[in-house]
């Protein structure tokens, strides 16, 4: 006699329990076919057919005992705190943070977490815009199940396929069987690249500007090429005057709790806008600019990004960063001096410097070890001042590799319009300094002329050489 649970799940796609299985059978239903009909068992992913099979045998020849139950056993919707919360009216935030990742993306140090934001627009139709990462997909289902409760999902607008996003829409699209996935021509490419042509049958593609209308919500998509993707698009609500931005506005970190921007001390969080903007997005400064424009002709009470929190006010905030980053205007007249020093003498000559640059009343200098720091850190400090000096020791007849990673990295991010000086160190014969001043050739960086060559150590000789090199550096801030 094979004694099972009736409350236990048997098939999980469709969340059927062995209990639902029992009572169609009791029903009348008679073959897998019949309980896929009445239950949904086994007609999602189908890995459940075996044990659904099995069990029906077993309950067609009277071998199945449904286990006494002592007591009720608590439901998950029990032991389980929703993480939805409302934005606005009809408009639910149904995200979740992951705080166990240590970097985004695999290569962007995320010490703080991330957030993967998705919301719900509750309507006479109910409108999903975008899923979330796989680490945080069993909060983002239940949030979302939780909330839509007996209503089904009609739509699934999908700004991004990126992964961090697009991981749950097999999923989402299989709990719905009848939501319809909305997306631009590109997006539904790539559905089909990462679910197969049978999913990507499931979307509808939209052109751009297109509107529609969901019960009270008009909503209008418009595409934002290459922010992040190519196939990118946003989606205004006219009604809640709420924008759905996708990737940008978003930043590093997880949400604790406080979902507005306005709730958080922006001072503990700008360090991660300006490094995620700057390292996500930054080689894209053309199409943040089309998205501005396009932005400003639309009445915007709130932004939704697809990480960190939402913003309600004071949006002049967040514009203006995106204003500056996308056009490379740096945000401070300052310095950031980086360096790759071995046994620390180049390092000893950037200190020098750097108390030089102070002395002549330069407020703001960064000094960063390029062996030490993560490089995406030093982009977004470099991209937030106007001059750079690249400090690097001669290493095996051409630079030092975490200088040459680091000017790799200023190409890869699209770093432009900074004005850039180079100190090098060798021992016997230093090519550091016209190296990267050939790596340097054609970014869009002032390459100053004058440079400061090393032999081992900076002497006392040297400190004019010093002198001269800060004075040119402030007297091109002026
Ligand atoms: Fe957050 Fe480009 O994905």
């Amino acid at each position: 006699m094979f004694e099972y649970d009736p409350k236990k799940s048997i098939c999980t796609c469709a969340r059927v329990t062995y209990g639902d299985v029992a009572e169609a059978v009791e029903q009348g239903a008679k073959t897998v076919a019949d309980l896929r009909e009445k239950t949904r068992a086994t007609a999602f992913c189908g890995s459940c057919t075996d044990r659904v099979a099995a069990f029906l045998t077993a309950v067609q020849a009277g071998e199945a005992k449904a286990m006494a139950m002592a007591e009720e056993p608590v439901s998950e919707n029990e032991i389980v705190a929703p993480g939805f919360r409302q934005v606005c009216e009809d408009i639910y935030y149904v995200g979740a943070s992951d705080r166990a990742a240590d970097r985004f993306e695999k290569q962007y140090p995320v010490p703080r977490g991330m957030s993967f934001n998705s919301y719900l627009l509750l309507d006479r139709q109910t409108v999903l815009f975008d899923t979330v990462d796989q680490s945080v997909r069993e909060v983002f289902l239940r949030n979302l199940e939780t909330l839509l409760g007996q209503r089904k999902l009609d739509f699934l607008v999908i700004h991004h396929m990126e992964p961090d996003h697009a991981a749950t829409i097999a999923e989402v699209l299989r709990r719905w069987p009848k939501c319809q996935a909305i997306c631009t021509p590109g997006a539904k490419k790539m559905l089909s690249q990462f679910f197969g042509p049978q999913l990507a049958k499931r979307a509808q593609e939209i052109r751009d500007g297109v509107s529609m209308l969901t019960g009270k919500h008009v909503l209008s998509f418009h595409n934002a090429p290459m922010v992040h993707w190519p196939e990118v698009m946003v989606t205004y609500d006219r009604t809640s005057e709420t924008l759905f931005s996708a990737d940008a506005f978003g930043t590093f970190g997880a949400l604790d709790g406080n979902l507005f921007a306005d709730q958080v001390n922006l001072g503990d969080w700008m360090d991660d806008y300006r490094r995620y903007y700057t390292n996500i997005v930054g080689k894209y400064g053309g199409p943040v600019q089309q998205l501005l424009q396009k932005a400003s002709g639309l009445s915007i009470k709130r932004i939704c990004p697809l990480h960190g929190p939402i913003w309600r006010q004071d949006l002049g905030i967040i514009l203006d960063k995106y204003q500056k980053w996308s056009t490379y205007t740096p945000e401070e007249k300052g310095v950031v001096i980086a360096y790759a020093s071995i046994y620390g003498n180049t390092e000893l000559a950037c200190q020098a410097l750097a108390g030089v640059l102070s002395d002549k009343g330069v407020r703001d200098v960064k000094l960063m070890d390029l062996s030490r720091e993560h490089p995406s850190y030093v982009i977004a400090e470099a991209f937030r001042r106007s001059h750079l000096v690249l400090a690097s020791v001669t290493y095996n007849g051409g630079l030092f590799p975490d200088m040459e990673h680091f000017i790799h990295q200023m190409v890869h991010h699209g770093l432009k319009g900074r004005t850039v000086a180079l100190l090098e160190n060798g021992s016997w014969a230093p090519v550091a300094a016209r190296k990267m001043d050939e790596l340097l050739t054609g970014t869009g960086n002032h390459v100053m002329g004058k440079k400061i060559t090393l032999l081992s150590t900076l002497k006392q000789s040297q400190l004019r050489e010093l002198d001269e090199l800060a004075d040119a550096i402030v007297s091109s801030m002026q």
